[in-house]
């Protein structure tokens, strides 16, 4: 089938192929909409817009496979072999399915890759089918046993992301929600807040609006925040709390977390450390206790590459200590209740189940790919990205030894419009992001988290080289 037939030729021929397999038979739609997507990525109706054919087809699917059962496992060895790990949908159906012994209708294990088309923002990610598939077991009594059991799991995998023995709180929010734990929590007053970029500039923000006396502590957008700063500030006040982002998604820097902290140890011991690893944790490395951190928090749309919806942190013993003597540390976000709740495999409140549910799978597919490798990939496409940007000439924006391992921030060339390359990409299917707070206009972003891959990263550079060489008029707007 060629490329320039319409939208409802294709889907029409889709539907056929699906429904005529699978309403009398309930063999395996998978292997039809494999065929059925062979025909085109993407084909255009009369206005120019695209339309993802195997995107919606693979909806289709789902949605089928949800109203007429599950497939043979005959008909799923036929399925094509993913190329990635991370990716892999395989195991989905054993895992889910032992949980939910007779409930759960299989997800589709079809919805490979191949469907995805990849987007280089830095949150929400790409979220890989089988994960959104995990999303749909059925709900279960939230304090129960077979709940808390995937709960304990989840906590228990999230450990060992953030490498340290501390247990680890799920809480549905994102990851401002728990930024405003950390300084209800851990301050009853004075916070040193780090800013080198939009959000740890909204933490600041944050601190001040929950009544604390925060004080900045803030270098130019784009340059790190050093040992020695942190150390002085300190010592001239030692902080209840200190905040920082490891990774700031803005403007494109990763702070140097091991040395600040030693610093701030050594200049005030009581001073507990807070680390915003909302871009970082699952893709970088952070060692939660090895570097003495008090508490880490991230949000699950980017390095865990889960939709957005849930927030994690690790809070150390001591900080838990401290924040009992902490009045009105509010109710949603009151470390202690939450500990309360969590010694139960439970949360205070309801929590998102289909999140934890995708969470619970994807933890344990990033063991399986495993931290150092993870952490290596993410390394390998930063170089890749970075490398690329210099040898075109662009001004990468992050400072040289302090560039973030998870997103590139490129200073935006003269008559620069995103827009135009975007519209460029999107015709091929991806997209990068603005730039973000005061750096939009000004700047443009290129994330590299995940579970983004090398290949994905060529095309997107092939793609962007061909726009930037093929169309100098075009990069001039
Ligand atoms: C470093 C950093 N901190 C905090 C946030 C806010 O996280 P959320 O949107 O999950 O609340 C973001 C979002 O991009 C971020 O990049």
């Amino acid at each position: 089938m060629g490329g320039k037939s319409s939208v409802g030729e294709s889907l029409g021929k889709a539907v056929a192929v699906i429904a005529g397999n699978e309403v009398g038979e309930a063999g395996w739609v998978g292997g039809m909409v494999n065929e059925a997507s062979a025909w085109q990525a993407s084909t255009r109706i009369s206005n120019g817009t695209q339309i993802n054919v195997r995107r919606m087809l693979a909806i289709i699917a789902v949605s089928m496979r949800r109203q007429y059962g599950a497939a043979s496992p005959s008909s799923q060895a036929n399925a094509p072999a993913p190329a990635n790990p991370t990716r892999r949908p395989g195991k989905i159906n054993a895992n889910l399915s032992d949980r939910f012994p007779g409930r759960f209708l299989r997800p589709i294990p079809i919805l490979l890759e191949e469907f995805m088309s990849p987007m280089f923002v830095p949150g929400p990610v790409d979220v890989s089918p089988d994960v959104l598939a995990a999303q749909t077991a059925p709900m279960l009594p939230h304090r129960g046993p077979e709940f808390e059991t995937i709960f304990q799991r989840a906590s228990e995998n999230a450990r060992q992301v953030f490498l340290t023995q501390v247990p680890v709180f799920i809480v549905t929010a994102s990851g401002t929600g728990l930024q405003e734990a950390a300084v209800r929590n851990l301050a009853k007053r004075d916070v040193l807040s780090c800013v080198n970029g939009a959000f740890s500039k909204r933490w600041y923000d944050v601190a001040l609006s929950n009544g604390k006396q925060a004080d900045l502590l803030e270098v130019e957008w784009g340059q790190p925040l050093l040992p020695e700063m942190v150390a002085e500030a300190l010592q001239e006040k030692p902080y209840e709390l200190l905040t920082i982002a490891h990774n700031e998604t803005s403007a494109g820097v990763q702070n140097p977390i091991r040395e600040i902290a030693e610093a701030a140890r050594s200049a005030s011991p009581e001073t507990l450390i807070c680390v915003d690893a909302v871009s970082s944790l699952g893709g970088v490395r952070l060692e939660m206790d090895a570097w003495g951190l008090d508490m880490v928090l991230t949000s699950s749309q980017k390095c865990l590459a889960l939709p957005p919806g849930l927030a994690l942190a690790a809070v150390s013993d001591r900080a838990m200590e401290y924040a009992r003597q902490v009045p009105q540390r509010g109710w949603y976000f009151d470390l202690i209740r939450m500990e309360e709740h969590r010694r139960k495999d439970s949360t205070p409140a309801t929590p998102a189940m289909s999140l934890i549910y995708a969470l619970d799978y994807k933890l344990e597919r990033i063991l399986e790919e495993g931290l150092e490798a993870r952490f290596a990939r993410h390394s390998a496409l930063a170089e890749r990205v970075q490398n690329w940007g210099e040898r075109c000439g662009l001004r990468l924006f992050a400072a040289p030894g302090y560039r973030s391992l998870t997103v590139t921030t490129v200073a935006s060339p003269e008559g620069f419009v995103l827009d135009n390359l975007n519209a460029f990409l999107m015709r091929r299917g991806m997209r990068i992001a603005s730039g973000y707070g005061q750096l939009k206009g000004k700047t443009f972003r290129i994330a590299h988290m995940g579970d983004t891959l090398m290949e994905d990263i060529d095309a997107l550079l092939f793609a962007m080289d061909e726009y930037l060489e093929g169309a100098a008029g075009r990069v001039a707007g």
